[in-house]
């Protein structure tokens, strides 16, 4: 489990958080050996390649079906020996293609406190439908939409003046923290899961 590769579309933070908590000694036993990304010219791909991180940049679009992109990833990430699959800000649903072989080993992080407000825009979402606290979660991916099992929550007030920028600012910072934490417990094999319940140990 201590293989790791990170899927990304987006600018990147939680990819290039992830990898500074590596640096820092505080991502346990896990190692990032790839950064994959639908978007070739995301943030996220740039950052991979500006800290030596290798990357497998594709485009579903380039491919016949989201199956055979899939088939082309399972194949690299079963030649670097990958283990588990870590989703920050990865913008796709995924297919049996991904999901069989990495079974309760993909887990992603959403800035919501599932299962209010999946999807995209979570944020937004919040900030229309007014809530007072709203937060991150860190969950098992399963075929639906941000339906997993949850492994982690934390909560993030939601102030009178917020706006989209001033939440997602003091959300991402939230995620930073509580995502390289959970992959540490992940990577020690520290996570159980018991029908749709889990378990962290402490180390
Ligand atoms: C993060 O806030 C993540 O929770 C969210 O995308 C953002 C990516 O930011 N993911 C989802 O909404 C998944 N449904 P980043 O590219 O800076 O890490």
């Amino acid at each position: 489990l201590n293989r790791i590769a990170v899927f990304a579309s987006g600018q990147g933070s939680n990819f290039a958080a992830l990898a500074e908590a590596q640096k820092a000694g505080k991502l346990g036993s896990g190692s990032i050996e790839l950064l994959v990304s639908d978007k070739p010219e995301s943030g996220a791909a740039q950052r991979a390649v500006e800290a030596g991180i290798p990357t497998l940049l594709l485009r579903p679009k380039d491919f016949a079906s989201r199956e055979l992109y899939e088939a082309e990833i399972v194949a690299e990430l079963q030649r670097r020996d990958i283990g588990l699959i870590v989703l920050a800000g990865y913008m796709r649903l995924i297919t049996p293609v991904l999901l069989t072989p990495y079974a309760e080993r993909i887990i992603n992080i959403h800035p919501s406190l599932l299962p209010a407000f999946a999807g995209i825009d979570a944020i937004g979402q919040a900030l229309n439908y007014g809530v007072k606290l709203t937060g991150v979660t860190v969950h098992y991916v399963d075929g639906g939409m941000d339906t997993g099992p949850v492994i982690a929550q934390r909560t993030v007030a939601v102030e009178d003046n917020d706006t989209a920028e001033t939440l997602a600012e003091r959300i991402h910072q939230v995620e930073h923290g509580l995502y390289a934490d959970v992959v540490a417990a992940f990577a020690d094999g520290r996570i159980e899961l018991v029908g749709r319940k889990t378990i962290i140990r402490e180390k």
